[in-house]
């Protein structure tokens, strides 16, 4: 416990003074395991006479997730990447972070980051889109402010687990090139750049070999490429074996429950691997050495006194437990909610809504706007959900508390009948149509309709209805439409032509409504981008079976780089939304593009001039052009900025490409390499719009790993 020796000196000091039983206590769940101690995920008791503190663990990466009480549900992971804003990010993380201390948790299982390479999986609405670099920027964001506080993020889930069907066992092959510069960046990032403190080893296999088994991933490229010395924590249930997963680069094993077995009729320790007598039985066997052993724990408790674990103590106890620590934290969700918020559409600035004489009747339609319906879609569902979420303000309560200040009347249906739906939106003068499609782990998504959720603590489960023809039907009925999509991933809008406006909050978190609302009055813009590409239809967005959701239980992505944007590129297809895509309250131009290369960076300035009558915030992107000998997609993702500009405002900005923006990487040589040549920068407001154009000549260089 002397604070004046590094985390490295203190571990080696414990680690030594440990006993053997000692040691194995720290690398599996203690019992009662799961939702059972304190509503957490999982925990290791601590060791008093070691001063060794309770590890305990929860999710996830919207709030303090599980069977918690009294937290804040944030807008979910997809919603904080369409933010594309760093600072903000953190704030969120931060606020996440300090609300998991205040409950007694010290383990935060998140951010989860896994690329959403199909619009279906179930989970896309807990990670960060489709491009690697905005994932890593976001993921780096949000672990920074989970670890601004005596808490401990989770990278996860380690790797290449991007769908939920059959996420238990299949086997997902792809080149090592496509895993260094499309599944893996985030991952990366996450331990060089926020110096993530754990990485959840994955349900899947990868080339062959589980996840948390599989050397190449929890040793090769984790620790010895990228320098990762926190500790590998598995996904609940997620180990297949005991010496193999501990000598890949397993640490510590996690899971939900554990059986009786033979062995441990009584313990209940059945459904381990990293028990007492299995691990004994491999170090009396030689399969597993005391070197090793050692190192496991040590990866443990070092990490715990890096990030201050022992310094600043949590308890979990009643008290703890019945504390609500949400009340503070929501003007950040409120802000953080209408900064996600992506404005699809505005037809003649409909929106922000105008002060008007008499106020105007604004006729609120949908199950999803009001207290149930919003309570459903307040996230998505299983691990990431909070099983009992505090007060949702639904959009009906949100607009109605806004309206009632701006003179407005409101009206509200919730759509179960349609005939009443479309009365409404005709007799009124604006309709507000909001429509949730539920997603969850555990299931990926049927289609890219809009199936509502209903859910019971963390599961959920879609209704077999469809809120399509709803939308439809209000968008005829009153040319003076919002249409507000609580949606995890990407939706078809076979009605959007006769969309006034549409709005895609995502799952906004508890303070919905009021952001909401804050966004059609003007209070705060709409400041979302789109962290993925909105296909037209299931058609553009189909994939081989044998590529998703994989044949004979392998998943073969022969897909390669061409994931998301790169594929619409490559395949020159037109999307509904590309990638990047927003709109605001105000518009931007873009000029003076400078291309300076500054040693092993490039420089890219422009100046950015708001056109319009409001202050707002822009989002120039870079997009570089690879040389076409390198194989590489047509155009990627390598910096941006946000930028906040008062109406007629302009400023010259500067966003610094790294060399790893030029680089991609050899499996030849086995590390990454700049070939020499042209690179081509496109800069704009998203994936397809470039008002600037430059290049730049780049000599070859070999980086580092
Ligand atoms: C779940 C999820 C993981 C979560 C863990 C603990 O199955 O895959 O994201 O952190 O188990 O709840």
């Amino acid at each position: 416990m002397d604070k004046s020796k590094s985390p490295e000196k203190r571990a080696d000091a414990l680690v030594a003074a440990m006993s053997l039983d000692q040691k194995l206590h720290m690398l599996t769940f203690s019992d009662p395991p799961w939702f059972l101690y304190y509503g957490t995920a999982g925990h290791i008791t601590g060791i008093d006479e070691l001063c060794i503190p309770d590890l305990v663990l929860s999710d996830a990466g919207s709030g303090v997730a599980g069977l918690q009480y009294g937290t804040t549900t944030f807008p979910s992971g997809v919603a904080q990447a369409s933010t594309w804003d760093p600072q903000l990010q953190r704030t969120i993380g931060r606020t996440i972070g300090a609300e998991a201390h205040a409950k007694g948790i010290n383990v935060m299982l998140a951010p989860g980051m896994n690329i959403a390479r199909t619009p279906y999986n179930g989970r896309n609405f807990e990670y960060f889109g489709e491009d690697p670099y905005l994932a890593s920027q976001t993921a780096v964001s949000v672990i920074k402010g989970i670890q601004d506080n005596p808490v401990i993020a989770d990278a996860k889930h380690y790797a290449l687990n991007n769908q939920e069907i059959d996420r238990m066992t299949v086997d997902v092959r792809a080149k090592e090139r496509v895993m260094r510069e499309i599944y893996l960046p985030a991952f990366e990032a996450s331990v060089k750049k926020a110096d993530v403190g754990s990485v959840m080893c994955s349900y899947n296999k990868v080339g062959g070999k589980y996840a948390c088994e599989n050397p190449t991933l929890l040793t090769d490229y984790l620790r010895d490429d990228w320098g990762f010395d926190g500790f590998v924590v598995s996904d609940w249930g997620a180990v297949h074996s005991t010496a193999p997963s501990a000598n890949a680069g397993l640490d510590l094993e996690m899971h939900a429950f554990a059986m009786p077995t033979p062995a441990t009729p009584v313990t209940g320790t059945g459904g381990r691997f990293f028990d007492a007598p299995q691990l004994k039985a491999a170090l009396a066997d030689g399969s597993l050495s005391r070197a090793r052993l050692d190192e496991m724990v040590h990866n443990i408790v070092r990490t715990m006194f890096r990030h201050g674990l022992f310094d600043h103590r949590t308890d979990q106890n009643a008290a703890t437990y019945t504390s609500d620590v949400s009340t503070p934290h929501q003007a950040v969700a409120r802000r953080a909610a209408a900064a996600a918020t992506v404005m699809l559409k505005n037809r003649d600035g409909l929106l922000p809504l105008p002060k008007v004489a008499g106020g105007r009747t604004i006729a609120v339609i949908g199950w999803a706007a009001g207290p149930i319906g919003a309570m459903n879609s307040v996230s998505g569902g299983g691990s990431s959900r909070t099983g009992l979420p505090g007060r949702v303000v639904s959009p009906l309560e949100g607009i109605t508390a806004q309206a009632l200040e701006n003179g407005d009347r409101v009206v509200y249906v919730d759509g179960s009948s349609q005939a009443d739906a479309v009365a409404a939106a005709a007799a009124a003068d604006l309709a507000v149509v909001v429509a949730n499609d539920g997603s969850s782990e555990g299931a990926d998504r049927p289609d890219l309709g809009l199936h509502p959720g209903i859910c019971v603590t963390i599961f959920c489960q879609n209704l077999p209805i469809d809120q399509t023809d709803l939308i439809a039907a209000v968008t005829q009925a009153n040319p003076d439409n919002v249409v507000v999509l609580d949606i995890g991933a990407p939706v078809k809008m076979p009605w959007l032509d006769r969309a006034g406006a549409v709005l895609v909050p995502w799952y906004a978190g508890l303070q919905h409504g009021n952001a909401l609302a804050d966004v059609l009055y003007g209070k705060a813009e709409p400041g979302g981008r789109l962290p993925q590409t909105f296909p037209v239809d299931e058609a553009q967005a189909s994939f081989p079976a044998a590529q998703y959701p994989g044949v004979g239980g392998v998943a073969k992505y022969s897909d390669g780089l061409l994931v998301g944007y790169r594929a619409y590129d490559a395949h020159q297809r037109t999307p509904l939304f590309p990638f990047g895509f927003g709109l605001g309250y105000t518009t931007f131009d873009y000029r003076g593009l400078k291309v300076r290369p500054r040693g092993r960076t490039v420089k890219v300035s422009l100046v950015v001039r708001n056109t319009g009558s409001r202050a707002g915030a822009a989002v120039p992107q870079v997009y570089v052009g690879f040389p076409k000998k390198t194989g590489e997609p047509k155009r990627q993702l390598k910096g941006f900025r946000k930028v906040r500009l008062d109406a007629g405002e302009s400023r010259r900005i500067t966003i610094r490409l790294s060399p790893r923006a030029f680089a991609h990487w050899s499996t030849k040589r086995d590390s990454w390499v700049i070939e020499e040549g042209r690179y081509k920068l496109f800069v704009g407001p998203d994936s397809r719009t470039f008002p600037l154009k430059g290049a730049v000549r780049l000599p070859r260089t070999l980086l580092a790993k």
